[in-house]
């Protein structure tokens, strides 16, 4: 953990561009992605699901509904069908034909300029997707410790362990909403098993919770933070990292300037 402590006491916390910096930018899409390059965040986070024909694609529902022109489920479309798809004009016109990005494209066009937290959403209804992923980051030389600020983070942790098996020296996070308010000690110890990260809901970070993953040998990047009063309550309970639809509200607290 050597190089995760250094860069953690040089840079701060981490600042995480939930769906890219999605405030001011449709949400997984490449304006949302460049955006939180501009904004210098330190990682970039995506929604990975699959296509009909197996085709990763950044995505967060698991309908197109809310956030394309489409209707229906992602995993009953082709990529053909769905690059046609405008993911831009439910956010403002100016989007207007941004469209739903691959997994390859994000990874190819972002890889070495800003680290990427990768989720897998929803796999369970993606039989093979923790293959695809570990495919794509092991055709580019990815797979190895440290070399790109790349973690897999899901709410699904049984498709984490696979996923780390595929790419053991990839660091993982468990991903880890309301109903884990309660976690035990021995339960974070299980998931320090194969992951790296434990990424809850901010409503049930506490400085005793942050105390207790980081005896596990875990970071955490609570999620998901839409005002400044709880980026600084974050900050003072000395998370790893802030994952944000602002991150201008991670930068402005005076710990990161
Ligand atoms: O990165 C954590 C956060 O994205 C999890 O919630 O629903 O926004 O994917 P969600
Ligand atoms: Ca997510």
């Amino acid at each position: 953990f050597a190089m995760k402590e250094n860069f953690s006491k040089q840079q701060g916390v981490a600042n995480i561009a939930h769906r890219g910096a999605s405030a001011h930018a449709p949400e997984n899409t490449m304006a949302a992605f460049e955006k939180a390059v501009d904004m210098k965040a330190d990682y970039i986070e995506i929604d990975v699901q699959m296509t009909e024909d197996e085709e990763l694609i950044a995505i967060h529902d698991t309908t197109l509904n809310r956030t394309t022109d489409g209707r229906g489920f992602v995993g009953d479309f082709t990529l053909e069908e769905i690059r046609v798809l405008d993911a831009g004009s439910w956010f403002g016109e100016e989007f207007a034909g941004e469209q739903i990005p691959t997994f390859e494209e994000v990874i190819d066009a972002y890889r070495g300029k800003i680290g990427i937290l990768i989720e897998l959403k929803s796999p369970e209804l993606y039989p093979g997707i923790e293959g695809k992923v570990a495919d794509v980051l092991i055709e580019r030389n990815m797979q190895h410790p440290q070399n790109e600020k790349i973690i897999i983070q899901s709410f699904n942790h049984e498709s984490m362990q696979v996923s780390k098996e595929l790419l053991p020296n990839v660091p993982h996070g468990v991903l880890a909403g309301m109903t884990w308010a309660g976690v035990t000690n021995g339960q974070l110890a299980e998931f320090a098993t194969y992951a790296d990260y434990f990424n809850p809901n901010m409503n049930i970070v506490t400085d005793e919770l942050v105390a207790r993953v980081h005896a596990t040998g875990m970071d955490i990047y609570p999620y998901t933070v839409r005002v400044q009063a709880e980026a600084d309550r974050l900050f003072n309970l000395d998370v790893d990292g802030i994952i944000t639809d602002y991150p201008e509200y991670v930068y402005k607290h005076p710990a990161n300037n």
